[in-house]
C-alpha cells in the first residue's frame, strides 16, 4: 500500500465503517480464510485475464497465466503511439476540470506515487483524491491491451519526461509493463485498525510503531506533521518509519518527496469540511463514481481544494529544476494557515529581505492567471528534509549537485514504480531498465543447454543413490525445496527458488531453514551438479543448483509415494538459473523474507498467539487455496518435513509415507487433545498407541469448520488418489510460483 498526503485534508469527514452484519460479528475469533478466497474469477469480465488463474486462455498451468495472456496483447499496442497520446491528454486542459498551468502532469506523477505498482481502482483506494479521469479515453482506446495500473504509471512517466525535457526529443525513462488489474477489492491490504478515516491512534511520539504495516495515520504521512502538530523532527521519524516500509532508504526518501514537490501544488482554496462533498465510494448514485463534488466559487481550477494545504514550491511547477532545495535552503520558514486553516510554511520576511527583498523572491507563479504570482510553501514534512540530522546533508547534497538529484530523483522513481514487479524478466515491452539493480533480486540469463528427460531421469537416479546413502534424508530433501520455493511472495514476486539463493547467505542460515541438514542436502546435491556438469563439458548442457534442488523434492515425495504402495510422478520443468552471493541483498533478504513462522514446516519463532493467523497469510503470498493449503500441510506433515524435525502435527504412526494418516487424525473424535503448559502446543490421547502432539495450526485444520470439511474430504476411504494427485498438483504450484522466465512475453514494439 502507499503512503501519501491524500487523506490529508484538514477536512476531518467521519467514515465509520458500515457496520457488518455476518457470522463474523457473533464469532470474531474464527480464523478468517477470506484472504484465500480473493478476486474470485467470476467478479471479472471474462475477457480480463485473471492474475492467480490457473488456465486462461488455454494457456499453460502456470499462476502467472494472466500476466503472459496481457503480455501478447500488450505486445500488438504501438507504445510510440500510447506514449503520444498520453502526452496529448496531458497538455490539453479541458474547461471541465482545467489543468494547472495547462499540464496535467504534476497530477499525474501524485497519482502513479499513489498508485506505486499497487493501485486498484476499488475502494478503498479509489477514494483518495486523484483524477483518473483524464486518462479514462486512452483505456477506452487500448482496451484490454493496457492495464489501469500500466497506464496510470507510465502517464507519471510521461508527465516527468515532458516536464523534464523536450517532449520529441526526451529519451523514455525506464518503464516495465507487465501489471494486471484486480476487479474486486483486496483483503490483503491491511490499512490499519481504525474504525474512522483520518482517525490516528498509532502516535506514540517516544518511539516509531515498529510493528505496525501501514502508514502512520490511515494511510498517510500528515503534511501538517504527527497528528497535525507541526514538529518537524518528530515528522521526519514519521516520514523515515513510512518510506522504510516502502522499500525506500534516506537518501531516496530525500529524491522522491524533493523530486515529486519541484512539480505541482497543493490546492486548498477554502474549507473542505463546508465544501466538498463525499468520496466516490460514499458520493450519491448521480456522482457516478466521481465525487469529492466542490461547492466552492467554480468548484475547479483556483477553486479547488483537495488537501486543503495550498500553494506550490518551486517557480515553475511544471519544470524540472532545483528550485526546491534552493528555496528549502535560502529562507527561514515560518508557519502560517492555508485559506483552508491548514498548517503549512512560507519564508519569513527578514529571509526575504535579506535575501534581496521581495522582488528578488523565486514567486510561485499562479496556476491559472500567469500575471499573478505567490510565495513559495513548504509543508512540514519537506521542512523535515532540511532540519533532520540524517536527510539535512542529503538534501545538502542534492542541493549543490542538481547532476546527483537528478540521477537519484530517477532511480528513485523507477524504483518505487516497480519494486512490486519482481525480476527483471517479468518487466515488458522496450523500455525496460537496462542496468542489473541489486533491489531486483537479480536472476542471470542462461547461456548454456539445459537438461533433457534423459539427463532429468539420470540426475534423479543419482539423488536417489544419495538418498539411499543416506547422503540426504527424504523429510530433509522435501524441506530443502519448500525452503527453497516458499519464500515467493504474490504481493511483490520476490523470492521463490529461482536464483538457487538457498544455498547463499542469508538464507542457508534461517533457523526455520534447519542450517545443519540443509548444509548436508546442498553438499550431497551440488556434488552432483558439479559431477553432472563435468561430464557435460561436450554437450554445453549444465543444471543449475536452484532446479537440482526442486528435483531433490521431486525424488523424495516420489520415493514416499512408492513407500506407501503408489506411483506418482511430480512434474519437474528445468530452466532455474543461480544468482551469485553479489547478486544477493542480505540485509533486504532477512528483513522482507526471513520466515519467522511457516506453519507449513509447524515452525514458529513468533510471539504470535495465533500462529494460524500467519499460516493463512503465507499461503495467500504462495497464492494457495484453502484445499491446497490443507493438502500441503497434511502432505508434509506425514512426510516428515518439520522444521527441526520435530515431530509436533506428524499424525502418523508410518512417518516418511505419503498417506492421508494427518487427515484421518485430525477427523478422529477418539483423539482427546488437552493444551500443554507451554502453551503453544496440544496433546492428543488416544485409545491406543503413543500420545500426538499438534500445534494450533495442526488443530485449526480439525477445529475451523470450513478447514475441517476439507480435511474429512481427504479423509475419507476414497480419497487416497485424489489426496496424491491434489498435493502433487499444490506442490508443483508452489515449485513453479516464479517461473516468469517460461512466459518468454512478446516484448512489444
Ligand atoms: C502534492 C503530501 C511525498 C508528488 C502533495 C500534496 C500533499 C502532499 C498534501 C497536495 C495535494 C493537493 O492539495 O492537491 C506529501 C507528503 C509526502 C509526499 C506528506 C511524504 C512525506 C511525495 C512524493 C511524490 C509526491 C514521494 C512523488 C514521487 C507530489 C506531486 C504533487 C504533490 C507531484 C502535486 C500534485 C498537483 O499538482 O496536483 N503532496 N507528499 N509527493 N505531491 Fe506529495
Amino acid at each position: 500500500p502507499v503512503i501519501h498526503g491524500a487523506g490529508a485534508s484538514v477536512s476531518d469527514r467521519k467514515r465509520v465503517a458500515e457496520k457488518p452484519k455476518t457470522v463474523r460479528d457473533w464469532w470474531p475469533e474464527t480464523l478468517d480464510l477470506r484472504l484465500l478466497h480473493q478476486d474470485p474469477i467470476s467478479a471479472r469480465p471474462s475477457h480480463v485475464p485473471h492474475p492467480h488463474s490457473a488456465t486462461v486462455e488455454g494457456s499453460s498451468s502456470l499462476p502467472a497465466a494472466a500476466y503472459a495472456s496481457y503480455a501478447s496483447r500488450l505486445s500488438l499496442v504501438d507504445l510510440s503511439e500510447l506514449r503520444n497520446d498520453i502526452y496529448e491528454a496531458l497538455t490539453t486542459s479541458n474547461p471541465a476540470w482545467p489543468a494547472d498551468y495547462g499540464h496535467y502532469g504534476p497530477l499525474m506523477i501524485r497519482l502513479a506515487w499513489h498508485a506505486a505498482g499497487t493501485y486498484r481502482v476499488l475502494a478503498p483506494l479509489n477514494s483518495w483524491p486523484a483524477r483518473r479521469y483524464i486518462l479514462w479515453p486512452i483505456k477506452q482506446k487500448y482496451g484490454q491491451a493496457l492495464s489501469w495500473a500500466d497506464l496510470i504509471l507510465l502517464a507519471g512517466n510521461v508527465a516527468i519526461e515532458s516536464m523534464m525535457g523536450d517532449w520529441g526529443t526526451v529519451e523514455p525513462l525506464w518503464f516495465g509493463f507487465g501489471r494486471v488489474d484486480a476487479f474486486a477489492p483486496e483483503e490483503d491490504v491491511y490499512w490499519g485498525h481504525e474504525h474512522e478515516w483520518l482517525e490516528d491512534s498509532r502516535h506514540d511520539k517516544s518511539k516509531p510503531a515498529a510493528d505496525d504495516v501501514t502508514g502512520l495515520e490511515h494511510g498517510l504521512v500528515n503534511p501538517q506533521g504527527p497528528g497535525g502538530d507541526p514538529d518537524i523532527i518528530q515528522s521526519a521519524k514519521d516520514i523515515r518509519t513510512t518510506f522504510a516500509r516502502m522499500g525506500m532508504g534516506d537518501s531516496e526518501t530525500v529524491a522522491l518527496i524533493a523530486g515529486g514537490h519541484t512539480f505541482g501544488k497543493a490546492h486548498g482554496a477554502a474549507d473542505p469540511d463546508t465544501y466538498v462533498a463525499a468520496d466516490p465510494e460514499g458520493a450519491p448514485i448521480e456522482a457516478m463514481n466521481i465525487g469529492w463534488k466542490n461547492s466552492f466559487g467554480s468548484g475547479k481550477g483556483k477553486d479547488t481544494i483537495t488537501s486543503g494545504l495550498e500553494g506550490g514550491w518551486t517557480k515553475d511547477p511544471a519544470k524540472w529544476d532545483n528550485g526546491y532545495f534552493s528555496n528549502l535552503f535560502k529562507y527561514d520558514w515560518e508557519q502560517t494557515k492555508s485559506p483552508a486553516g491548514a498548517i503549512q510554511w512560507v519564508p519569513t520576511e527578514a529571509s526575504i529581505a535579506a535575501n534581496g527583498g521581495m522582488s528578488a523572491v523565486s514567486n510561485v507563479v499562479d496556476a491559472h492567471d500567469s500575471s499573478k504570482s505567490h510565495l513559495p510553501i513548504m509543508f512540514t514534512t519537506d521542512l523535515a528534509l532540511r532540519f533532520d540530522d540524517v536527510y539535512g546533508p542529503i538534501s545538502k547534497r542534492f542541493h549543490d549537485s542538481p547532476g546527483e538529484f537528478e540521477d537519484a530523483w530517477k532511480r528513485a522513481w523507477h524504483k518505487l514504480l516497480h519494486r512490486d514487479m519482481g525480476p527483471k524478466s517479468r518487466h515488458l515491452g522496450p523500455y525496460s531498465v537496462t542496468e542489473e539493480l541489486i533491489w531486483m533480486d537479480p536472476i542471470p540469463p542462461i547461456d548454456y543447454a539445459t537438461v533433457s528427460s534423459n539427463d532429468v531421469r539420470f540426475l534423479k537416479g543419482k539423488i536417489l543413490d544419495a538418498v539411499n546413502r543416506a547422503e540426504a534424508s527424504i523429510p530433509d530433501l522435501v524441506k530443502a525445496s519448500w525452503a527453497s520455493a516458499s519464500t515467493y511472495r504474490c504481493t511483490d514476486h520476490r523470492g521463490g527458488a529461482n536464483g538457487g539463493r538457498i544455498r547463499l547467505e542469508p538464507q542457508r542460515s534461517w533457523p526455520a531453514n534447519d542450517p545443519a541438514s540443509l548444509a548436508k542436502v546442498i553438499a550431497a546435491l551440488e556434488a552432483i551438479q558439479l559431477q553432472f556438469n563435468k561430464t557435460q563439458a561436450a554437450t554445453g548442457t549444465q543444471v543449475s543448483f536452484a532446479d537440482m534442488v526442486v528435483l531433490g523434492g521431486c525424488v523424495a515425495i516420489e520415493e514416499a509415494a512408492r513407500r506407501a504402495g503408489h506411483t506418482v510422478r511430480v512434474p519437474f520443468v528445468a530452466g532455474r538459473a543461480d544468482s551469485s552471493q553479489q547478486q544477493t541483498d542480505v540485509a533486504s533478504f532477512d528483513a522482507a523474507l526471513k520466515p519467522r513462522m511457516d506453519g507449513f514446516r509447524n515452525y514458529d519463532a513468533s510471539s504470535d498467539a495465533r500462529p494460524e493467523r500467519g499460516l493463512i497469510d503465507r499461503a495467500h503470498l504462495l497464492t494457495l487455496t484453502a484445499p491446497e493449503m490443507c493438502v500441503l500441510i497434511g502432505g508434509m506433515r506425514v512426510l516428515g518435513a518439520n522444521a527441526d524435525n520435530s515431530s509436533v502435527g506428524v499424525l502418523t504412526d508410518r512417518p516418511g509415507v505419503l498417506s492421508t494418516d494427518f487427515f484421518a487424525s485430525i477427523c478422529d473424535d477418539n483423539i482427546t487433545w488437552t493444551p500443554m503448559s507451554c502453551g503453544k502446543l496440544f496433546q492428543g490421547s488416544r485409545p491406543a498407541g503413543k500420545p500426538f502432539t499438534a500445534s494450533r495450526v495442526d488443530l485449526v485444520l480439525g477445529s475451523n469448520s470450513q478447514l475441517r470439511a476439507i480435511c474429512e474430504s481427504y479423509a475419507s476411504a476414497d480419497s487416497t488418489e485424489p489426496f496424491l494427485r491434489d498435493f502433487v498438483s499444490a506442490w508443483s504450484k508452489v515449485m513453479m510460483l516464479d517461473r516468469f522466465d517460461l512466459l518468454q512475453p512478446n516484448q512489444g514494439k
